[in-house]
């Protein structure tokens, strides 16, 4: 069974402000309640292309860290297609932990076989792709974080009438595909702000091979480092969702807000300007955050 486009008008919300600035956030979270977000849009011709191709015995392999978004939608993604997916995860010492992890437990529910494959290992993922490859002619690999080419053309069903109104679009980045996708087919008079929660110097060459535009920019949003979440981050999140009941995650959706909020104060948007945030999802990531946060005897995320 081939993914469907969800329906066409996902709700945009606004975030009431004190200033001359408009701040609304698309609700991409709520297309599918287990491929959240942009993974979806990712994923979408990415499985559909390769299932068109490939009706015999589809296999679909992917990458992903202990609590990744990615392996969760793909594993979902592969329960609703019918397909049998194996993910590569990153950590050999999860081997005997995975029921643990609830993102693992996820995947291992949806069908999903894992392998757990050392840091070193995963650092060589390129040589682990063509090795799977070589083993699996038939498979789909898919990157880790699912950006690719297709990835960058699914990202175009995030953008539609409603999101045209907008001076400014704004998405967090992990691996840059969703930020491509915004860019490559936004409006000419649009500006992309792309907020990175990755560390990663090499993001502007990757994105760069994915849109010849420029009209992006890029905005450290680490905030300390991938996955990394502070006290403050909390305190954002849980009030964000407090005020306005919306529920961001700590790794993306979080940094992001937060992110636009320090530079609406800062007055880094012009008076009047109309701003969109997507909400790219990932909130199955909450519950492997409360884990570690209880562990260190801090606040979770409500
Ligand atoms: C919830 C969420 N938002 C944003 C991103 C960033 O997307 P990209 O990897 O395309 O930059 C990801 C994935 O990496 C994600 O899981």
């Amino acid at each position: 069974m081939l993914l469907k486009a969800p329906a066409e008008n996902i709700p945009i919300q606004e975030i009431p402000l004190q200033k001359n600035i408009k701040l609304f956030i698309k609700r991409e979270d709520l297309i599918h309640p287990q491929i959240s977000g942009n993974k979806y849009w990712k994923l979408f011709y990415n499985i559909n292309t390769y299932l068109e191709n490939n009706p015999e015995n589809p296999y679909i392999i992917t990458f992903g860290g202990a609590f990744s978004n990615h392996i969760a939608a793909v594993s979902a993604a592969g329960n609703l297609s019918g397909v049998q997916t194996l993910g590569i995860i990153r950590g050999e010492e999860l081997q005997d932990k995975w029921r643990d992890n609830p993102t693992l437990l996820f995947a291992k529910r949806n069908g999903m076989n894992l392998k757990f494959v050392t840091r070193e290992e995963y650092r060589y993922k390129e040589k682990l792709t063509e090795f799977l490859q070589n083993e699996f002619p038939h498979a789909l690999i898919i990157p880790e974080g699912g950006t690719n080419e297709q990835a960058v053309a699914g990202i175009k069903m995030m953008l539609n009438n409603q999101t045209k109104d907008f001076d400014y679009l704004c998405t967090a980045v992990g691996t840059g595909g969703t930020v491509a996708g915004i860019a490559k087919f936004c409006e000419e008079n649009q500006k992309v702000i792309g907020f990175k929660v990755v560390d990663d110097t090499s993001l502007e060459n990757k994105i760069a091979e994915l849109t010849s535009r420029q009209n992006f920019n890029l905005i450290d949003s680490c905030f300390g480092g991938y996955g990394k979440i502070k006290d403050e981050n909390i305190r954002f999140i849980n009030d964000f969702k407090e005020k306005y009941g919306i529920p961001l995650e700590p790794v993306y959706t979080g940094k992001m807000m937060q992110k636009v909020f320090e530079l609406i104060d800062e007055d880094f948007f012009p008076e009047n300007s109309r701003i969109l945030c997507f909400h790219t999802g990932g909130l199955q990531g909450i519950e492997g955050a409360n884990q570690l946060l209880e562990k260190q005897n801090r606040n979770l995320i409500i």
